[in-house]
């Protein structure tokens, strides 16, 4: 049983749409309850519906994030895409960058770095997502790979208070896999190690879900989790809050 504030962010990817909406009242009713205890939940919806989940929780406190950015904070030509600035300005307090499927994609560490330099920018705070493949894991390379994900994606950023880190293990994302957890403990140290003064808040995601929840939270410096599909279902994310704290 745990006191501290943990943080519980809602990654929606490339799902849900206007009747989503509904599934939000559990959520909002269980985020004013007692039972939140020190949960913290920030929901990171699709960019179509930032803007009506920020009108659904203006009565209570749960946050909002994007799921990436542009780099640029500018407005200008590019075509498709949305800037920080745009994020803030239509509610959102957070942002998820670094994510493996748009690593996947191409995202360089340095373009991560530049995206995070204008999140803070546009007074965003940030998920930066790291994480190993299988192979890199298998190869034993899971610390420098987290190394120099770090090391570049925050390069020339002094300033690191508004950073959360997301651990997130490529392998294990939506495969039901999860780390053993002396080996997510030490992992998390070796992440928080790389910061001298202040350390951030280290998330953990990958699989989380109702059931593996209670071993998770037992790994006691992760100050947080970074869910994928099981935040879409209300029952389920709230489920992990309660679990988290029982
Ligand atoms: P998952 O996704 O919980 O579905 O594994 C986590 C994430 O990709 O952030």
């Amino acid at each position: 049983m745990t006191n501290k504030y943990i943080y519980f962010v809602a990654n929606w990817k490339m799902y849900g749409n206007l009747s989503s909406l509904n599934t939000l009242d559990k959520v909002i009713k269980f985020s004013k309850s007692k039972e939140i205890k020190g949960g913290r939940l920030i929901y990171c919806p699709p960019y179509t519906l930032i803007s009506s989940f920020s009108k659904k929780f203006k009565s209570c406190q749960i946050a909002i994030g994007g799921q990436n950015c542009h780099e640029s904070e500018d407005y200008g030509a590019h075509t498709g895409y949305i800037n920080s600035r745009m994020l803030k300005n239509i509610g959102a307090h957070f942002v998820i960058i670094g994510h493996s499927e748009n690593r996947k994609k191409g995202e360089s560490d340095k373009l991560i770095n530049l995206k995070i330099k204008s999140a803070l920018e546009a007074k965003l705070k940030v998920i930066f997502c790291i994480g190993e493949t299988l192979s890199e894991k298998r190869n034993k390379k899971t610390h420098s790979v987290l190394s120099n994900q770090i090391k570049i994606g925050l390069k020339n950023i002094k300033n690191k208070s508004n950073i959360f880190l997301a651990y997130e293990p490529v392998w294990a994302i939506g495969s039901g896999l999860i780390p053993k957890s002396q080996d997510l403990f030490k992992i998390v140290e070796f992440i928080k190690s790389k910061f001298r003064d202040k350390t951030p808040k280290v998330l953990y995601g990958g699989s989380v879900n109702p059931n593996n929840i209670t071993n998770i939270r037992k790994i006691n410096n992760i100050d947080g989790y970074l869910i994928g599909g099981a935040s879409q279902n209300a029952k389920k994310f709230i489920d992990i809050v309660k679990k988290t704290y029982s």
